[in-house]
């Protein structure tokens, strides 16, 4: 764990600040989260709804889909619109911590703080990069992290709190937003994979603007060849994993035995933040 990642966390209790003591983070009210053997720490103490955290299965999918670099365009894409610099970079909901790691490639002297509820990811977070801190947590309760501690927010496909982002974001810092575009993996929607309405951009400024104005906006179009595995990786990694079962879809799936063209669609968007009151 970096120092300057936990000079940054504050106990999921109490908030006060915590303290690196062997494996075990404290606070000075007695508080105390230990580290798992896999690198990463639990602050969560209240129960989180069945089905919010990615299953097993579903990380396992994602995990094996980006190694294979289908999605490196975005994740170049991401680094690119992450300005320079040796802050803290907090990941809302970072998964495997493939996009985190990809921006802190490029930022040698900068921190990386992974958040996100699915245990299972977060142990991949904590080995993606030497320089990620990896916590669980449900980002729709107020985060166990310090105002104004973060240079740089990114949310890749993940929940969005615009209060949490705009009070832990320091002034003058930038939050960058993935979400997948309209067109997105149209291709497959047959195998469950849900449609991007359109107008979401527009939703997306919207839901932000209280805290946040909308600086840059970038589009990637990644048109791609997926074999068979590929496929069934990229199904089974998001929310279609979860309804298979649903008229046919586990069949289809397994049943698709060649190559499938499709055009994957990302919009990045770019926001600084609001003076705060
Ligand atoms: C579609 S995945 C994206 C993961 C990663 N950003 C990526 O693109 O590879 C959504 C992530 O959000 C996490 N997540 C969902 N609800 C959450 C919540 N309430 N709090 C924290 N993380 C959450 C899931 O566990 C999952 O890792
Ligand atoms: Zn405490």
């Amino acid at each position: 764990m970096e120092s300057s990642a936990i000079a940054a966390l504050r106990c999921s209790v109490c908030a006060a600040g915590v303290t690196l003591d062997g494996r075990t983070l404290r606070c000075a009210r007695g508080h105390a989260f230990d580290l798992a053997k896999q690198g990463y720490v639990n602050l969560l103490h209240a129960r989180v709804p069945a089905g919010t955290a990615d299953t097993t299965e579903m990380v396992a999918a994602r995990a094996e889909f980006l190694a294979a670099g289908h999605y490196a365009p975005l994740a170049d894409a991401i680094a690119d619109a992450v300005p320079s610099g040796d802050g803290l970079v907090v990941d809302a909901g970072a998964g495997t911590g493939y996009y985190l790691a990809a921006v802190l490639d490029r930022a040698p002297g900068a921190t990386g703080l992974a958040l996100d509820v699915s245990a299972v990811a977060l142990r991949r977070a904590a080995k993606a990069h030497p320089a990620i801190t990896a916590a669980v947590w449900n980002l729709w309760e107020p985060w166990p992290v310090a105002d104004d501690s973060a240079a740089v927010l990114l949310n890749v496909f993940a929940p969005r709190n615009g209060a949490e982002f705009a009070r832990v974001l320091r002034p003058g810092g930038t939050l960058v937003v993935a979400s997948p575009g309209p067109g997105h993996l149209a291709e497959l929607a047959d195998l469950g994979l849900l449609g991007i309405g359109a107008g979401k951009e527009q939703r997306l400024d919207e839901s932000l603007s209280e805290w946040f104005v909308a600086a840059d906006r970038r589009q990637v179009r990644l048109p791609l060849t997926l074999d068979p595995g590929a496929v069934r990786a990229v199904v089974r990694m998001g929310p279609a994993g979860h309804h298979l079962h649903r008229d046919g879809r586990a069949e289809r799936l397994a049943a698709v035995s060649s190559a499938v063209e499709v055009t994957a669609e990302f919009t990045v968007s770019v926001y600084t933040a609001k003076e705060k009151p």
